[in-house]
């Protein structure tokens, strides 16, 4: 049963292959309007959410199918204290495919082992969030025409943001990428993912605490917000939370054709001044995610059933 739990499952064909019919569908939403007719998707919340739980819903709606799910442990049996294991067996009975998020990591790799059915991994604690990055993936194809030789600048939380980690896992396996990661000593990248990942992939990559001074060089620049749910201590919060802002002046030295790119909530780390710019980029990400996730779900249900 394939599953989607970390971006590395997906070759970079079929990557290509999930973005030219997100395309195909944006262009002709008409044909896909039943493509999913009888088939059921759960969305099993354990964490908020706004965009992904309810792209998901719009996704599977828009192809014809229908939704049901929970958006908060506590109205769900994980309240009276059932395990992730029996409410993904119970689950699975009901549904054809379930997105699920929840605040530890591999909960999505273990609810693979229970199910009868497709797990899309919509976050996993502080791990992945390998929808995101297709979302954040078909935007820079988008507005860069392809991957290669794009320098990425990642800024913010790096440490405890699952974004973060799956597009770096995502932009490591196309051809001369680099990565400029910005962040305060304590919300560098974690050890694995540079050792793991960006070492063995031979990408360019420096490290830095210096926004304004790496803007110039940037294709991409990535912001993330200050990841308050996965702090043991509300102080560094505080202290960190407002560590980088962008802000119109910041960008006075960015190339012309950056694509400013962030995967949402945004708290203070953009100005709202900054939305107007022709090169942000974060709401076409909203939009365009539905129709990835769209293309994903036909994927998975399409070779679950074996055609
Ligand atoms: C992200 C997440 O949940 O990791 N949000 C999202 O899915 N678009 C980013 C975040 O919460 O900061």
């Amino acid at each position: 049963m394939r599953s989607l739990i970390d971006i590395k499952d997906l070759s970079l064909a079929e990557i290509d292959s999930l973005i030219e019919t997100a395309e195909d569908i944006m262009a002709n939403p008409e044909k896909y309007a039943e493509a999913c007719k009888g088939k059921r998707l759960a969305t099993l919340f354990f964490e908020p959410s706004t965009r992904t739980r309810l792209s998901f819903e719009s996704a599977m709606y828009q192809l014809g199918g229908n939704v049901l799910g929970f958006s908060e442990a506590q109205s769900s049996s994980t309240a009276k204290g059932e395990s992730l294991s029996d409410t993904i067996r119970t689950v699975s009975n009901y549904v054809n495919i379930i997105a699920m998020r929840h605040p530890k990591e591999g909960a999505a790799l273990a609810a693979t082992m229970r199910s009868e059915v497709p797990i899309i991994n919509a976050g996993d604690g502080g791990h992945n969030h390998p929808t995101q990055t297709l979302t954040d993936l078909i935007t820079i194809k988008l507005e860069k025409g392809g991957f290669d030789g794009l320098t990425v600048g990642l800024c913010g939380d790096l440490k405890f943001g699952r974004t973060v980690h799956s597009l770096i896992s995502a932009m490591a396996r196309y051809k001369n990428v680099k990565f400029v990661l910005i962040s305060p000593e304590e919300l560098k990248v974690p050890d694995y993912i540079r050792d793991e990942v960006i070492i063995p992939s031979g990408a360019e990559f420096e490290e830095t605490t210096d926004l304004v001074g790496s803007i110039d060089k940037l294709d991409i620049l990535y912001m993330t917000r200050v990841q308050k749910e996965r702090f043991f201590n509300e102080a560094d919060y505080i202290r960190l939370k407002d560590i980088y802002i962008l802000t119109p002046d910041k960008l006075a030295n960015a190339k012309k054709d950056l694509a400013i790119l962030h995967p949402l909530p945004r708290v203070n780390e953009i100005s709202v001044a900054v939305d107007d710019d022709p090169r942000a980029c974060y709401f076409k990400q909203v939009k365009y995610s539905v129709y990835i996730r769209m293309a994903l779900i036909l994927m998975l249900l399409k070779e679950a059933e074996g055609k």
